[in-house]
Parts: C-alpha cells; sequence; structure tokens
C-alpha cells in the first residue's frame, strides 16, 4: 500500500519536474544576435546586444519579434525615423514600457537603440 502510494507519488513528481523543465525553456527568450564589432565600435565600445539581451529581450524578444512589449525587429526605423524619437521612449518610458533614464546612461541607451536599428533589421 505504502508502496503503491510511493510510486504513484514518484510518477507525479517526475511528470512536474519534466512540465517545470518544459516551461523553462518556453519562456526563455531565444538569445540575441551578438553586435557585430563594427557596431560595438560605432556605439563607443558599447555592446548594444549585450544591454538588449539584459535588459530589452524578457519583454520584446530575444529576437525582437515581441512579446510582453511589441515587436521591434523590422519595425523602429519606419516607425522612428529620428532615432531621438526612439531614445526618448526608451529613457522615459510609455505606459507599460519601463523607463531606463536611471538605468542606463545616455550612451548605453543610444548604443541598444542603435542595435535594434541596425542588428534587429530596424
Ligand atoms: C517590462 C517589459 C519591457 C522591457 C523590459 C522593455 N520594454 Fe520596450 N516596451 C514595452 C511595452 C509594453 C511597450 C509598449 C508601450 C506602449 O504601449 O506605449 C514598449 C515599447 C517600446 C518601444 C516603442 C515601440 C513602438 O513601436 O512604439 C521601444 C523602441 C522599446 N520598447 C524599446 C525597448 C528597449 C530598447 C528596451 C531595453 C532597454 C526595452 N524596450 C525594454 C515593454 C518593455
Amino acid at each position: 500500500m505504502l508502496r503503491r502510494f510511493s510510486n504513484w507519488f514518484e510518477l507525479g513528481v517526475s511528470m512536474a519536474v519534466v512540465v517545470f523543465v518544459g516551461m523553462l525553456f518556453l519562456n526563455s527568450p531565444t538569445a540575441p544576435a551578438a553586435a557585430p564589432a563594427e557596431v560595438v565600435a560605432a556605439a563607443g565600445g558599447i555592446d548594444g546586444g549585450e544591454i538588449f539581451g539584459a535588459r530589452c529581450a524578457g519583454c520584446h524578444g530575444g529576437d525582437g519579434s515581441g512579446g510582453i512589449g511589441p515587436r521591434l525587429a523590422g519595425k523602429v526605423v519606419a516607425r522612428f525615423p529620428d532615432p531621438a524619437a526612439q531614445i526618448a521612449v526608451v529613457s522615459e518610458g510609455r505606459r507599460s514600457m519601463p523607463s531606463f533614464a536611471a538605468k542606463l546612461s545616455a550612451d548605453e541607451i543610444a548604443a541598444v537603440v542603435e542595435y535594434t536599428r541596425t542588428v534587429l533589421g530596424g
């Protein structure tokens, strides 16, 4: 009797572990593409891709295809012809988009914005 319970219990635990690990993988955003050296150099040595992965990918997807936040890839250059307007959204935030003015320097914000416009295919 006890043995039977423990088998069911073990089966239940194993299934819970499988589901949990599966969810971890489903939830993790695709890793962002690395910023090419010339993009990093143009941003004064700041790696916008690294910032994107750490600060933005969780909401906008590792490839910028969207998630909690809207799609950025293939869209931002048309939407923000002037990069300054895009920088303003990232610095100041907008509705559920957090403000990054206190978390990133102006140069870091410019670098991550440039990354979304070039590497993610503005
Ligand atoms: C907590 C989730 C979250 C994080 C983290 C986040 N964003 Fe957003 N972002 C949003 C949401 C939600 C919106 C839509 C805001 C709205 O509805 O006005 C948005 C909007 C934007 C927009 C405007 C898009 C458009 O089409 O108007 C840009 C650009 C942007 N985010 C860039 C970034 C960058 C760059 C980072 C990292 C530095 C970042 N976001 C981090 C949630 C997030």
